[in-house]
């Protein structure tokens, strides 16, 4: 890609940018957030046309007008937000729009395809599984398979691994290898250094829409790679002073909640959060961790048990009712449920603070200080996008993150629940997330953080307590705590000093 520019109004997504990928390698492709990865890679797969500038494939300048072409010229993409159908089966999502030119579709001989593809990559997904059934883990698989059934020998991958947990991004790494072994190549979008380390033969870095180098992964560091990225030092872990732990705030007692089939999926005996205390939440997903932050939030009332928030029972109230005693949540899915994607990033602001004062008059919603509001939250918070009024589906994924947390923290909560707050964020942006989490433990306020990433869990936690089959397994101090032994307990294998701790 030579001098690629790509202009949105009142952006400049791509500004003159150069990539040059070698056949047969796995080349990351690194950025803050809204540098414009994303609006490269969707410019190569031919859903947008750039403005300025070539595209060469296998020395051949080309000119899609469309992703068909894209797939034809043997590209394949996995995008950052999944594409797939979720009433339809892994088969059918696999062949759609690869059907072929027989007018009757021979499902049979389709799913007997797809499923010796899988078997063949090691990708090993049920082919008749209904795709709105699977884990997103399973649906990133039908998404890569997707791709290979069409032929992709240039697989580009957009963030494939925010969404999973580690030992399916270890998975994912041997599918990628593979591919690499048979000649495929791979353009890896991730901010992880430690994945960039770990999977890529080479790396190139843009910055603000601009090119800013490539390098062998072997011969830089992580350092190196941030500071490209974000044209400063950066901290890669906080500095944190130790937590001086206040009145507990939030006490919440056998919490049990239980599943479509009866199954019980959350069975916590006792959990309590303290004023100027980080509590991690650390597990494999599925083990309860929704149900538990849906408890804490307001959104599901658990089938027994008791939750008093500062002294006060909750159970009988609503999420409103949960934010106005003092609860902020930044929620997992920030498509699903921290934003409306179609509403001014003003209007998002707004959400779930409607019943307060400043926001609200009389019924009447003060459009013009929230606006204000929005604006400067956007320049403390470094949410890049053109002003209040654009829609938050043009932002870039993680400045729709740090939206979220902007609105979450203006409310100046007691309580902070965090679920994977830096899902998608760059480093930069990370560390002023921690840092904003280490602030608010300062200031007096009780912070759960719920991740799946390990070092994040370890760096940033007061205590940690450990998640299984919906109960907790495990708890210790944060400096206590060593990465062998939680692991352990999140596999659901107890260890004795873990057992003893707890
Ligand atoms: N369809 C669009 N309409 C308007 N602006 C857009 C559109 N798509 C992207 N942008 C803008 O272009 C810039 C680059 O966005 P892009 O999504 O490519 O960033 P990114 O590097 O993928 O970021 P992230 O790591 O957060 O996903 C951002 O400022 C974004 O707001
Ligand atoms: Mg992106």
């Amino acid at each position: 890609m030579r001098d690629v520019v790509k202009r949105f109004p009142g952006v400049i997504a791509n500004d003159g940018v150069n990539l040059a990928v070698r056949t047969g390698e796995i080349h990351a492709l690194l950025g803050e957030n809204g540098a414009g990865k994303s609006t490269l890679m969707n410019l190569l797969f031919g859903l947008y046309n750039p403005d300025e500038g070539e595209i060469l494939i296998n020395g051949k300048s080309v000119h899609f007008h469309n992703t068909r072409q894209a797939v034809e010229a043997g590209l394949g993409m996995v995008h950052q937000h999944f594409m797939l159908i979720p009433r339809f089966t892994v088969a059918e999502n696999v062949i759609l729009g690869n059907e072929g030119p027989d007018s009757i579709l021979d499902r049979a001989a389709a799913s007997r395809r797809v499923a010796e593809l899988a078997t063949s990559y090691g990708l090993n997904v049920d082919p008749d599984a209904k795709v709105g059934d699977l884990p997103v883990s399973m649906r990133q698989r039908v998404e890569i398979l997707r791709a290979l059934y069409q032929g992709s020998r240039i697989l580009i991958l957009d963030e494939p691994t925010a969404l999973l947990t580690p030992q399916e991004v270890d998975d994912l790494y041997v599918i990628l290898r593979r591919l690499r072994v048979d000649g495929g190549t791979i353009i890896f979008i991730t901010h992880k250094l430690r994945e960039v380390a770990n999977v890529s033969d080479r790396v190139t870095v843009i910055r603000r829409g601009k090119t800013i180098g490539t390098r062998v992964t072997s011969e830089t560091t992580s350092q190196e790679l941030a500071e490209l990225m974000v044209g400063r030092e950066v901290l890669l872990r906080v500095d944190r002073p130790p937590a001086t732990p206040g009145e507990t705030i939030l006490d919440g007692e056998d919490l049990r909640c239980t599943g479509a089939h009866h199954q019980e999926t959350l069975n916590v005996a006792s959990i309590q959060l303290r004023r100027g205390e980080i509590l991690g939440v650390c597990g494999v997903e599925g083990n309860g961790q929704s149900e538990l932050v849906e408890v804490l939030s307001g959104l599901r009332k658990p089938d027994s048990g008791t939750l008093t928030i500062k002294g006060q029972d909750v159970l009988g109230e609503n999420a409103t009712g949960f934010r106005q005693a003092g609860v902020s949540y930044i929620p997992e899915d920030r498509h699903g449920r921290g934003l409306v994607l179609d509403f001014p990033l003003w209007e998002n602001a707004l959400l779930g603070n409607t019943e307060r004062p400043e926001f609200t008059k009389r019924g009447w919603i003060r459009s013009g200080w929230i606006r204000e509001l929005t604006s400067s939250l956007m320049a403390r918070f470094d949410v890049r996008a053109p002003s209040a009024s654009t829609p938050a589906r043009s932002l870039s994924g993680g400045n729709q993150q740090k939206l979220i947390i902007a609105r979450e923290l203006q409310r100046d909560p007691d309580i902070l629940l965090a679920i994977q707050p830096t899902r998608g964020l760059d480093v930069g942006a990370i560390e002023f997330v921690h840092r904003s989490l280490v602030e608010t433990r300062d200031s007096g306020k009780a912070v759960l953080l719920l991740s799946f990433d390990l070092d994040e869990i370890m760096d940033l936690s007061d205590r940690i307590v450990v998640l299984s089959e919906g109960r907790i397994v495990g708890e210790f101090k944060g400096s206590t705590a060593d990465r062998a032994q939680l692991g352990l307990l999140m596999g659901g294998r107890p260890s004795e000093p873990a057992m003893a701790a707890a």
